[in-house]
């Protein structure tokens, strides 16, 4: 889908923001990054209106984060993100080409984006670029 196309299914369907939207493995990942006691950073790759950091922030598990950040190609569902995550950055920008994020950036990375938004093996590059070997702060 073009991104004229997000932005008008964006303003249409906002996304139904519940604190249940946690899967079990990144739960638990954030659990022992938070027992860890030093900061992580963390970016979400096709947001949305950010169900997920706004669960994760409610359950105290972005505790120990000490850069957090969303990215989405729509304008309005960045709007509405910062309405539900004000702890968080929020970025308008296309995933298959964050230019203006620079390499090694994030320690951790999340990505829930349905199969019609953007396919992994295109994006993938520009994931392992954004993120870090070491878990970056
Ligand atoms: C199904 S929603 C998932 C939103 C969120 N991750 C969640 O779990 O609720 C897919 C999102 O990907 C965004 N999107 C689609 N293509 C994109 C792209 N190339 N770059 C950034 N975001 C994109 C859409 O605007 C939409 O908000």
């Amino acid at each position: 889908m073009k991104a004229v196309k997000w932005e008008e299914y964006a303003t249409k369907h906002p996304h139904f923001v519940c604190e249940d939207t946690v899967p079990k493995l990144l739960e638990e990942l954030l659990k022992y990054l938070n027992k860890l006691n030093k900061p992580f950073s963390i970016i979400d790759l096709g947001c949305g209106d950010e169900t997920t950091l706004y669960a994760l922030h409610n359950r105290g598990l972005l505790e120990n984060a000490s850069k957090v950040v969303g990215v989405d190609i729509s304008k309005e569902r960045i709007k509405r993100m910062k309405t539900f995550c004000p702890f968080a950055k929020g970025i308008i920008g296309d995933v298959c080409n964050l230019k203006q994020i620079p390499d090694n950036s994030f320690g951790e990375i999340i990505s829930k984006p349905s199969n019609r938004a953007f396919r992994f093996d295109i994006v993938e590059h520009e994931f392992s670029r954004l993120v870090t070997e070491g878990r970056s702060t």
